[in-house]
C-alpha cells in the first residue's frame, strides 16, 4: 500500500514535473515577438531575371513580400531581354495556367491589358498617392484605357556604353564623347592588338546598338519619328543610311566572327579586358558591381556618345494576371511593396537602373545610377523608349525591324541602301494594314 502510495506521488511529482518543463517552455514562446506570420498567399512568377545581379534583386522582391506574409514562388526563365520568358507566358495562358505576377514590359502591357486577362491595380496606386509620386511618364506607362495594370520597378539606360578603366588608362583614351573620338579610341585599341567592342550576334543586342545609333545620329524627335511613328519620311531619312553605316563600321571593332552570347558573356569580355567596351543597358553595371567590380574605379559607365543629354529607357513593370481574383491580396500587396522608397532604392541597387520615383535619393546613387536618374527626371523631351525593350512600338513592328537589321547586321553583302528600303517597305505594309483595320469598323 505504502510502496504503492509512495510511487502515485512519484507519479503525481513526475507529472508536475513535466507539465512545469512543458509551461516554461510554452511561456517564453507565447510571451516572445510573434512568430512570423504562415504565409498569407503564394505568388506564383514568372520572369526573365536570371544572372547573378538579377536572381538577387528578384530574391530581394521575394524576401520583403515575405516579411508582408507572401510567398514569392519563383517563375525564371532564361532568355535576355524576355526572349524565352515571351515564350512560356504564351503557351501558360493557352492552358490556363497563368501566372500571378509576370514581367510584362512596354507595348507588350497594354496588349495583354486589351486582350482583358489583367487585373487593375487603381485601388493600390490611389492608395499610394502613384499620380504624384512616380514620374508622370511612368504613370501612364503603367495604364491603359485610364486603368492602372502595371507596377513599376526601375527605369534602365539603355545607351549606356561600359569601358575597362584599366584598358583605357593603358592606351591614354579618355572616355569618347561624340562619334569622332570613339571611332578613334577603336582605332588606338585596335592598333594595339585589343579588340574595341563586345558584341554578340544575339538579334535584340545587335538592335541595342542600331537603336543607340539612331539616336545618336537624329535626336530624340527623329528616333521617335522612326520607330513611334514609323512615318514615310523617317524611313527616307538619310539619318537612317547613316545609323546603318555606323552599325557596319563598329561591327569591324568586334571579333570575327561574331558569336551568339548571352549579354552576361559579352559583358565578362569586358570586365577581363577581352575587349574594351560594350554598349548595353544598365543591368550591365547590376551585374559587374555582382562580380566586386565598381563604376569609377574598374570600369567606366558614360552614356553611348552622342547621347548625354537623352534617356533611352526601358522600364521594368510586373503586372498580374486577374484568374479568379483570389490572388488579388497577395498581388496587390506586391503592387505596393514594390513601389516603396526604400524597396525602391535596394532593388535598384542591385538591379543596376534606378528608381520610378520622382523623391529617389541621389546622395546614395554611383555616378552612373545619378546621371541616368537625373537625364530621366529632366522630363519627356529627354526621354526615348527603347525599340529593342518594346517600349517603342507594337510587338510585329518590333519583331520585323530587329530582323531586318539582324539580317544586315550578319550579312556584309546587303547594303544600308537595300536595307533601308526594305525597312520602308515593312513599315508602308504595317501602316496600310493599321488603316485598314481603322477604317474596317465603320464600313
Ligand atoms: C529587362 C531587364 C533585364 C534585361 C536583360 C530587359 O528587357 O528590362 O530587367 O535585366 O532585359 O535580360
Amino acid at each position: 500500500m505504502l510502496a504503492l502510495g509512495k510511487n502515485r506521488n512519484l507519479l503525481v511529482l513526475a507529472l508536475l514535473g513535466l507539465l512545469v518543463v512543458a509551461w516554461t517552455a510554452w511561456v517564453p514562446a507565447a510571451s516572445a515577438a510573434p512568430a512570423p506570420a504562415a504565409p498569407l498567399q503564394t505568388l506564383q512568377t514568372l520572369h526573365w531575371w536570371t544572372s547573378a545581379s538579377e536572381r538577387r534583386a528578384a530574391d530581394l522582391l521575394g524576401a520583403r513580400l515575405a516579411e508582408e506574409g507572401v510567398a514569392w514562388k519563383d517563375g525564371a526563365i532564361p532568355g535576355g531581354a524576355g526572349v524565352g520568358a515571351d515564350k512560356v507566358l504564351k503557351s501558360r495562358v493557352l492552358a490556363g495556367d497563368a501566372p500571378d505576377a509576370m514581367q510584362l514590359i512596354g507595348t507588350a502591357l497594354g496588349e495583354w491589358a486589351e486582350a482583358g486577362l489583367l487585373l487593375e491595380i487603381d485601388k493600390v496606386a490611389q492608395a499610394d498617392n502613384w499620380r504624384s509620386v512616380l514620374f508622370p511618364s511612368i504613370f501612364q506607362l503603367v495604364q491603359h484605357r485610364q486603368h492602372v495594370f502595371g507596377v513599376p520597378l526601375g527605369i534602365h539606360r539603355i545607351n549606356s556604353l561600359f569601358y575597362n578603366q584599366k584598358l583605357f588608362r593603358k592606351y591614354k583614351l579618355a572616355p569618347p564623347a561624340n562619334w569622332a573620338e570613339l571611332a578613334q579610341a577603336a582605332r588606338v585599341l585596335q592598333a594595339a592588338g585589343v579588340t574595341p567592342l563586345a558584341q554578340s550576334s544575339e538579334p535584340w543586342q545587335i538592335a541595342t546598338l542600331f537603336e543607340n545609333l539612331v539616336l545618336a545620329e537624329g535626336g530624340p524627335a527623329y528616333y521617335r519619328a522612326l520607330f513611334v511613328a514609323q512615318t514615310a519620311q523617317a524611313t527616307a531619312d538619310r539619318r537612317l543610311l547613316q545609323a546603318l553605316e555606323r552599325l557596319r563600321i563598329m561591327k569591324t571593332w568586334t571579333a570575327r566572327p561574331v558569336a551568339e552570347r548571352s549579354w552576361t558573356a559579352v559583358v565578362r569580355q569586358v570586365a577581363n579586358g577581352e575587349a574594351a567596351m560594350v554598349v548595353m543597358g544598365d543591368w550591365a553595371k547590376g551585374e559587374l558591381n555582382e562580380w566586386g567590380l565598381q563604376a569609377d574605379v574598374e570600369f567606366g559607365c558614360i552614356a553611348m556618345p552622342g547621347t548625354d543629354n537623352y534617356h533611352l529607357y526601358s522600364v521594368d513593370t510586373v503586372a498580374m494576371f486577374a484568374s479568379d481574383y483570389s490572388h488579388m491580396p497577395a498581388q496587390e500587396k506586391l503592387a505596393s511593396v514594390a513601389v516603396r522608397p526604400s524597396v525602391q532604392a535596394e532593388f535598384n541597387r542591385l538591379k543596376g537602373s534606378v528608381p520610378v520615383r520622382r523623391d529617389a535619393d541621389t546622395a546614395k546613387m554611383d555616378s552612373c545610377a545619378r546621371a541616368s536618374w537625373r537625364t530621366f527626371a529632366r522630363g519627356p523631351a529627354q526621354q526615348v523608349p527603347s525599340l529593342a525593350h518594346r517600349m517603342a512600338a507594337d510587338q510585329e513592328s518590333r519583331e520585323a525591324i530587329i530582323a531586318e537589321i539582324y539580317r544586315y547586321f550578319m550579312d556584309d553583302r546587303v547594303t544600308p541602301g537595300e536595307t533601308q528600303k526594305r525597312l520602308d517597305m515593312i513599315l508602308r505594309g504595317f501602316r496600310l494594314r493599321k488603316r485598314g483595320s481603322e477604317a474596317a469598323p465603320s464600313a
